[in-house]
């Protein structure tokens, strides 16, 4: 599933990350791939442990703890704390499937890649190209979203970055393990969910609503590792 979530952050928030992420100390986007990726990105990172990037981390995490479509969507069980790129001057990453296992910073624990995001950090108009381009079944789907926007998809899917031809595109990505690590089945759990929400909305708690949200909850319960 790719999913637009928008305004996962208010107006006066971007403005903050881009105060924020235009002060601080960038480094080379390659200490933090594998051969593969290495040989087709070319983009500026922060560090892990930069206090930009612990800081700015938690807004994000916490603002998505408050998101009840994202929360539907992902089924999240556990986060990699989120991570900041700029891209400019012709920087890019070529088509790349991100690492299934990684590290979680500072902890023993790993963490398995099943959902991948990409919070959007400067206004589309700020910058030229850098589509985050999702290949999946259904072929290849460009993504540029209002900063302050979402986007969700199975960290199984072959992705990239366009070359950013002008300005300078910020965005944090990170990655999620969800409680249901099969993308269809988080799927279609994602979309009865939303369907019993909306015949809430319109007839209330009649029998028939409250035995599909019970047959919701019980395919989570089989399905949840
Ligand atoms: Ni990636």
């Amino acid at each position: 599933m790719l999913l637009h979530i928008p305004e996962v952050l208010s107006a006066d928030q971007v403005q903050q990350f881009q105060n924020t992420l235009n002060a601080a100390n960038w480094v080379d986007g390659r200490a933090s791939v594998g051969r593969q990726g290495g040989r087709v990105k070319q983009n500026l990172q922060l560090p892990d442990t930069a206090p930009e990037a612990v800081a700015l981390g938690k807004v994000i995490l916490l603002a998505l703890q408050n998101n009840p479509v994202f929360f539907a969507a992902a089924l999240p069980a556990r986060f990699m704390s989120p991570m900041f790129n700029k891209y400019q001057n012709g920087g890019h990453y070529g088509f790349h499937v991100d690492g299934a296992v990684r590290l979680i910073a500072g902890q023993s624990q790993s963490l398995r890649t099943d959902v991948s995001c990409t919070l959007f950090l400067s206004e589309p108009e700020d910058y030229e190209g850098g589509e985050l381009v999702v290949s999946d079944t259904y072929g290849e789907h460009a993504v540029k979203l209002p900063a302050g926007d979402l986007i969700l998809y199975p960290s199984s899917s072959l992705h990239k970055v366009e070359p950013v031809t002008g300005g300078t595109r910020l965005a944090s990505f990170f990655w999620i393990q969800s409680m249901v690590a099969d993308d269809a089945r988080r799927t279609m759990l994602y979309e009865l969910d939303k369907n019993i929400s909306q015949l809430r909305d319109r007839l209330g708690d009649t029998p028939e609503v409250i035995g599909l949200t019970g047959h919701y909850h019980n395919l989570l319960r089989q399905w949840a590792l």
